[in-house]
């Protein structure tokens, strides 16, 4: 087990879009080894998800991990320790709704990211099956933000307005008390 660096902004390989994983690799030693690896990672940085180009590894493989349910904004649906491999998105519903996002590549700031709010996620497990779910809320923007990361995109180049890129000092400031009918959100690192 080890705790690899999250690479941060600016890393140029943060920014090339993931392969995918080669399903007659899942069983391998160095499967394991990545995923208890990227589970060590998320634990030790405190975050609720990560991407495996975040370790600077350009696999298609992602894990999320929500323990701590409840935020200033309500409660978020607790989601178990899961690794989706070569996931696709499928919006359900037009309807978007907006979240204070952060992310552990982008230390120190939020932004208020608008996305699809109802979306089907259609993933492999570790143990090679196909798995289709749905995901509505603050979930479903986490499993938006972290699968960007797949394609080497970033929170931030969602944001529409850029007075709403804050660092986390002004966001509790500034922010964090708007009680604006469309400012959801939570200040998880994903
Ligand atoms: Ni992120």
């Amino acid at each position: 087990m080890t705790v690899r660096e999250v690479i941060r902004m600016g890393h140029p390989n943060l920014r090339v879009p993931a392969a995918p994983y080669p399903p007659e690799n899942l069983g391998s030693a160095a499967f394991s080894e990545l995923v208890t690896d990227m589970r060590e990672t998320l634990h030790a940085y405190g975050g609720i998800g990560l991407a495996a180009p975040q370790i600077d590894v350009g696999l298609r493989i992602v894990v999320i991990e929500i323990e701590n349910t409840s935020t200033r904004y309500g409660e978020i649906q607790h989601t178990p320790f899961e690794v989706y491999i070569n996931p696709v998105i499928t919006p359900l519903e037009d309807e978007t709704a907006g979240y204070w996002e952060g992310c552990l590549s982008v230390p120190g700031m939020m932004g208020f990211v608008e996305r699809p709010q109802h979306i089907r996620v259609d993933y492999l497990t570790p143990d090679g099956l196909d798995k289709s779910i749905e995901a509505h809320g603050f979930l479903a923007t986490v499993f938006q933000h972290e699968f960007d990361h797949l394609d080497g995109t970033l929170y931030i180049d969602r944001i529409k307005d850029m007075s709403l890129l804050t660092f986390e000092e002004e966001f509790a400031q500034f922010h964090a008390d708007i009680d604006a009918g469309d400012e959801n959100g939570a200040d998880e690192s994903v």
